[in-house]
């Protein structure tokens, strides 16, 4: 079994869209039992709620399901359940560095290192326009796709 756990702020916006993405896809590839998808945040604002109904509709568009994801904060022992802590942008990136513990720190990684598209963070789109909460998805889909295709390979 793999383990990755997705990371935002808030787990509302990027980070749930992130799971939906990449549970399709690992679904798709019939990886359900070798591959588990979850995510979190690295504050405790949004704790407990659905993700915001911008990010749901955005998705469900796009073929997504998020309404069943429910926030939840980063914890310590999620560094040593997980082997990928994948961050959506740089302030996340070193907010995970920092809580990591040193032997379990190779596990964080910037989200977009597997993506194609020479971006390396997915804008906060939560004080922005739809515009960002379809670019969000764009970028996720990307780097799902990459995110996949390596561990596939590794497995
Ligand atoms: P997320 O977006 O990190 O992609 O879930 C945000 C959600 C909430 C806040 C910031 C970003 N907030 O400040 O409450």
């Amino acid at each position: 079994m793999q383990r990755v756990l997705f990371v935002c702020l808030g787990n509302i916006c990027r980070s749930p869209t992130a799971q939906g993405v990449f549970q399709r896809l690992v679904e798709e590839a019939g990886l359900e039992g070798q591959i588990e998808v979850e995510s979190a945040g690295t504050s405790a604002y949004h704790i407990g709620q659905p993700p915001d109904s911008r990010s749901i509709a955005t998705a469900s568009a796009r073929g997504y399901d998020l309404s069943s994801i429910r926030a939840q904060q980063v914890i310590e022992a999620d560094f040593l359940h997980y082997d990928l802590l994948l961050a959506m942008d740089g302030e996340n990136l070193r907010a995970l560095q920092q809580m990591a513990p040193v032997q379990h720190r190779n596990k964080v990684e910037l989200f977009l290192n597997y993506g194609s598209c020479n971006r390396h963070e997915v804008p906060d789109p939560y004080y922005g326009g739809e515009n960002g909460f379809e670019e969000v998805v764009d970028l996720v889909e990307d780097a799902a796709r990459g995110l996949l295709n390596k561990l596939r390979d590794t497995q």
